[in-house]
Parts: C-alpha cells; sequence; structure tokens
C-alpha cells in the first residue's frame, strides 16, 4: 500500500545511507497499522510487529537487528497493540503540581483503567504515564495519538474521553 511513499523516503537520503530511513519507515508502518486497524472490531491503534521491522529491514537491505534497535529504544514506536487512543498523561514534577492525578482519576473512572499499557476491552483506549513532554508552561497535559491537550482538569478529560468514544 505505501510502497512509492517507501520509495520517496529513502530516495531523500545519499546513496549508501538508506540505513537513514528507519525511523520514517517505522513511523510509516505503525500509522499503516493504526489506518487498518481502525476498521476492526474492536480497533487496534498503531504499533510495530516484528513482521513490519523485517520487511523495512529487507528493503533497507540491513539486518533486522538494526531495526529491532531502534524501534525498541525510542518509545514513540508502540511494540505491542495498543487502543485506538494512547493516552500518553504527562505525571512529571510540573504536571504533578498542577494535579496531574486529578487526570489520571478522570481517566480511571471513565475507562477503567488503572496501569501502563492497559487497554480497555472495547479496543478504544491504553494508558501510558509518560515523563515531560515539554508542554509544562500548559500542564496539566495529555498526549493522544498526534495531538497535545493543554490545562486539564478533571471535568475537561472526562469530556474528552467521551468526545472520543463515540468518534
Ligand atoms: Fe508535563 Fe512537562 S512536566 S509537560
Amino acid at each position: 500500500k505505501n510502497t512509492k511513499k517507501v520509495k520517496e523516503i529513502i530516495e531523500r537520503y545519499p546513496p549508501g545511507r538508506q540505513q537513514s530511513a528507519t525511523m520514517p519507515l517505522l513511523d510509516l508502518a505503525q500509522r499503516q497499522i493504526a489506518e487498518e486497524g481502525s476498521e476492526l472490531s474492536p480497533p487496534v491503534g498503531g504499533w510495530v510487529p516484528r513482521a513490519a521491522m523485517d520487511h523495512i529491514a529487507e528493503v533497507l537491505d540491513v539486518p533486522a537487528m538494526r531495526v529491532y534497535e531502534v524501534a525498541s529504544f525510542y518509545s514513540m514506536y508502540n511494540m505491542a497493540p495498543v487502543g485506538k487512543y494512547l493516552l500518553q498523561v504527562c505525571t512529571t514534577t510540573p504536571c504533578w503540581l498542577c494535579s496531574s492525578d486529578d487526570i489520571m482519576k478522570a481517566i480511571k473512572d471513565e475507562t477503567g483503567l488503572s496501569h501502563n499499557y492497559e487497554t480497555t476491552k472495547d479496543g478504544y483506549f491504553t494508558l501510558i504515564e509518560v515523563e515531560c513532554l515539554g508542554a509544562c508552561s500548559n500542564a496539566p497535559m495529555i498526549q493522544i495519538n498526534d495531538h497535545y491537550y493543554e490545562d486539564l482538569t478533571y471535568k475537561r478529560m472526562v469530556e474528552i474521553i467521551q468526545a472520543l468514544r463515540v468518534d
């Protein structure tokens, strides 16, 4: 499906440096899986299965281990299936001082999720507690898939979850 895009990405790099395309190709694979997964019941969010990593290694003509190393090092790549919406809650000091506990409680109350990488049975939500996401001036905040939600309150977090659930 993404063959043309893969070619375009590889061509961004000088000959012999195709390994530099590892990260954008992992991202592309994760997004393709999210797109296909959103049609499933229950839905599945973006993640990178081993078959995708092996395929990337083959396309780039590098040892598979080189791709596994990158994918497992960066937290933006999910190494196991996640829900349609990945709730990344920042609980580092500035967010914590601005009541990230309330945000966690709102998520727990609305979804029943309470620990890292737990996914709701309906496949909609996966919870992860993360370190600072660089939006401290608008704490408390959360990242959901590609989007930041800032200056949150318990009430606002509940509203967001309810809105996503009907999406
Ligand atoms: Fe939460 Fe920086 S501490 S975004």
